[in-house]
């Protein structure tokens, strides 16, 4: 909008808010439309960022029957719908795409590593599907389509109870809670900035190249480091703690950004200190304000449980 585009939002505010983007209500460029993608959506755009879809295993996992269908049938939806208007559309895609990697890191080029019948699997396999579709369409009906495969993602006006390790740790770090790590703690992951993915998105989308590309950071972490660097950048109590490992939790996980490097010239930018600090103060003014239920009872329920 600052470029001066239209933006058109449809959410069914399954994980989404509407406060999350109330600051551009009343914008004069700008729609929000109340809409579940699963269903078809009849709109006049000429770029699409299929983005919707839940993205945290307890947000996944909570309906995987749905997940999967927001992740084919929406994406047919979104698919439909640029080609009926001619509209270039970027898909997005994930990490889980390579499952528990047996590679490392991980080029675009490796077929991945993934249990179709894990409980991971409504989301790596609906992904891996949204991916399938959006070249069949290309070949088939010659929709211009862009592949993001994301990495871990953070920042603020993230799910407090997301349920991954950065809204985990600075939840249990602000509320004193002992701050919990699955397994061993020697897993790995790399996080990325919200913003560095955003401008990543943006130039995949004005680019030209058509494969599926990693955008996330390449700065890996053991999630026992994690923990301290949060429980020190939060200050206060917290002891750490190690507790039964997840079933199909990915050991390691780091993207390979050569593709980005040489065909967007992207490369994420903000420090990771950074970026914790901000959604770190981000979380404290939500726990103040009380806003630590972001949605329906039964879901947070569910969460909790
Ligand atoms: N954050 C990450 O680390 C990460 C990593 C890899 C991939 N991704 C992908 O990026 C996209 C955005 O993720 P995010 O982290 O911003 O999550 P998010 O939960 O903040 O955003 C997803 C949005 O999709 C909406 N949504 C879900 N199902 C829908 C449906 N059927 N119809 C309409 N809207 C629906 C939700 O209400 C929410 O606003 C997702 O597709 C996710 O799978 C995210």
């Amino acid at each position: 909008m600052m470029a001066g585009h239209e933006v058109i939002v449809a959410d069914n505010f399954f994980t989404g808010r509407k406060s999350n983007v109330e600051h551009w209500i009343g914008h004069e460029n700008f729609e929000l439309i109340h809409h579940d993608i699963v269903n078809p959506l009849f709109i006049e755009v000429d770029e699409i960022y299929h983005l919707a879809s839940p993205a945290s295993p307890p947000h996944y996992m909570y309906n995987p029957v749905k997940t999967i269908k927001t992740n084919t049938v929406g994406t047919i939806n979104m698919l439909g719908l640029a080609k009926r208007v001619g509209a270039r559309v970027l898909i997005a895609s994930t990490s889980e795409v390579y499952g528990d990697p047996e590679v490392h890191p991980q080029p675009e080029s490796y077929w991945g590593h993934v249990n179709p019948i894990g409980p991971r699997a409504c989301y790596d396999e609906g992904k891996r599907v949204a991916e399938t579709l959006s070249y069949a369409y290309a070949k088939q009906e010659n929709v211009d389509v862009r592949v993001a495969r994301i990495f871990n993602t953070f920042g603020p006006r993230m799910h407090l109870n997301d349920g991954r390790v950065v809204s985990n740790f600075i939840l249990q770090a602000l509320k004193k809670e002992t701050i919990t790590i699955y397994g061993h703690g020697k897993q790995t992951r790399s996080f990325q900035y919200v913003s560095d993915l955003v401008n990543g998105l943006i130039r995949l989308m004005s680019s030209n190249y058509s494969q599926p590309v990693n955008l996330g950071n390449p700065i890996e972490h053991t999630i026992e480091e994690f923990a301290v660097k949060i429980k020190k950048l939060v200050g206060g109590p917290s002891k750490i703690k190690q507790i039964a490992a997840m079933e199909d939790d990915p050991q390691r996980r780091k993207p390979d950004i050569t593709r980005a490097k040489t065909f967007l010239s992207w490369e994420p930018k903000v420090p990771l200190d950074v970026g914790l600090l901000k959604t770190i103060s981000y979380f404290r003014e939500e726990l103040q304000m009380g806003n630590t239920s972001h949605h329906s009872r039964v879901l947070n329920e569910n969460i909790r449980s």
